[in-house]
């Protein structure tokens, strides 16, 4: 196999788990355009059937399915649906994240379980139930997707003035270090069955949601910090997904492949 083939997913399937909207929408776009058959998990139906028949106008086979990550029954669900409609699974991208900034001194023990429960446990679940499908099938690859908060601590000069700790959120961060750390170990347990596990940390990406929920001075400042001096694109990402989930990167496992303007060169 020579040249771009190398980075082709045809004949591939794909889930990736919070794709109704955001960032995993144009995540699953991509592997969808690069050649996977793509099954869309989000805890919003809607939103999820919506983005696959995205990918079906492209031409593409699109699966939309109900699932919340930190259910394991919808896990379940999800998976049994993706073997039903497609007979295997190749590409696991946990995608699902979420964030509920809350001053660390006052957040309530329910805040930090819910953003473990999405963001550590649901990576969990997704990735046992896909290894019950990729180790009989003869391999496959996982992509996490943490955050560049997952390596290092949040300059609250930057993402929120001192004075105002409601920005805070140390659960996030605690639960995208937990990400990385699982990406190490289960890719050396795995490497076994073929099972190749990565991640991406994205830096700053101003998403739809984000434009409007992140104050125009803030983004400046995110901005200004960024060694590139921009903030990041749901497109940034596509490249590094394809990279991660095709041939091309058959001997990279175990790694965290960071898309984040530089933030972490610094
Ligand atoms: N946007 C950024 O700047 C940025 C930076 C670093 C990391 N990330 C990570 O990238 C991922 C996507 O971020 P985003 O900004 O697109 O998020 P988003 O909030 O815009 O979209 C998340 C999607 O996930 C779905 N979702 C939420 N909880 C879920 C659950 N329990 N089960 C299934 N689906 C669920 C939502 O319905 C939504 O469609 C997250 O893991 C996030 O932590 C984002």
């Amino acid at each position: 196999m020579a040249g771009s083939d190398r980075f082709s997913l045809k004949g591939k399937v794909a889930v990736v788990t919070g794709a109704g909207s955001g960032l995993g929408e144009d995540l699953a776009l991509a592997l969808a355009e690069a050649g996977a058959g793509v099954a869309v998990g989000d805890r919003n139906g809607t939103l999820a059937e919506a983005a696959a028949r995205r990918i079906r106008r492209r031409g593409r086979d699109g699966l939309g399915v109900e699932a919340d990550v930190s259910r394991t029954e919808d896990v379940d669900r999800m998976m049994a649906a993706i073997e039903e409609r497609f007979g295997r699974l190749d590409i696991l991208v946990n995608n699902a994240g979420i964030s509920i900034p809350a001053a660390t001194l006052d957040a309530p023990l329910e805040v930090w379980q819910r953003v473990f429960d999405v963001n550590s446990t649901g990576t969990f679940l997704c990735s046992q139930q896909a290894g019950r499908i990729m180790v009989p099938q003869g391999g496959g690859c996982i992509i996490n997707i943490a955050s560049v908060y997952g390596h290092v601590g949040v300059d609250p000069s930057v993402s929120h003035p001192p004075g105002n700790p409601t920005r805070e959120d140390l659960a996030y961060s605690a639960s995208k270090g937990a990400v990385i750390s699982m990406t190490r170990a289960l890719a050396t347990y795995w490497a076994e069955f073929k099972i190749r596990v990565n991640a991406i940390s994205p830096g700053m990406i101003r998403t739809e949601r984000l434009k409007t929920a992140v104050p125009g001075d803030t983004w400046s400042r995110l901005i200004e910090r960024t060694p590139l001096k921009r903030p990041g694109t749901g497109e940034d990402l596509q490249g590094a997904v394809i990279y991660l989930a095709s041939d091309a990167a058959s001997f990279v496992t175990g790694q965290v492949l960071c898309v984040d303007g530089g933030w972490l060169a610094w």
